[in-house]
């Protein structure tokens, strides 16, 4: 994880490679909208992640895309925001404010936009990858 030392170089496009498939058929039932999704991850970041992830750094890292795109898919963010995240209060929050966060920051890279919230059964389908690299 990392690319902190460069953060200052220009910003490459990034691709969310959308490859949901028609994941399901299982009788899932929860599958909300991933816009709904991402709206309440916004305030959940707010509330717990901005104050140290500010825009133009902080005590946290900025959380650029290339930063976001080092994670591989939604599944890897989760996973290391879950375990890591808050710092220093890992797995404090709800498991769907984090699916939340995961959908805030996902929608914030500018890609597409998955058919549907993201769980744990279509994450590893959403690519978040730099374009060129
Ligand atoms: C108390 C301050 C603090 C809070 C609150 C916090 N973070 Fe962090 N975050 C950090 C610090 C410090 C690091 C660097 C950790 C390291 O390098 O080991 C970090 C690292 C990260 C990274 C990895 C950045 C990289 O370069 O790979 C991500 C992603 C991240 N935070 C997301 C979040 C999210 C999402 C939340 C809210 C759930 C959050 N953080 C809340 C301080 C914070």
């Amino acid at each position: 994880m990392g690319g902190h030392s460069d953060l200052r170089r220009r910003r490459p496009a990034i691709v969310v490679a959308l490859l949901v498939l028609g994941v399901g058929g299982c009788g899932g039932g929860r599958a909300g909208s991933f816009a709904a999704q991402a709206t309440s991850g916004e305030s959940h970041y707010r509330e717990s992640c901005a104050g140290c992830h500010q825009a133009t750094g902080g005590i946290g890292p900025v959380l650029s895309r290339r930063v976001l795109a080092s994670y591989g898919s939604a599944a890897g963010l989760f996973t290391y925001l879950r375990t890591t995240m808050p710092y220093g209060a890992p797995r404090t929050l709800e498991e769907d404010a984090y699916w939340a966060i995961v959908a805030f920051l996902v929608d914030s890279l500018g890609g597409g936009v998955p058919p549907r919230a993201l769980d744990a059964g279509n994450a590893a389908q959403v690519l978040l990858t730099l374009d060129g690299s």
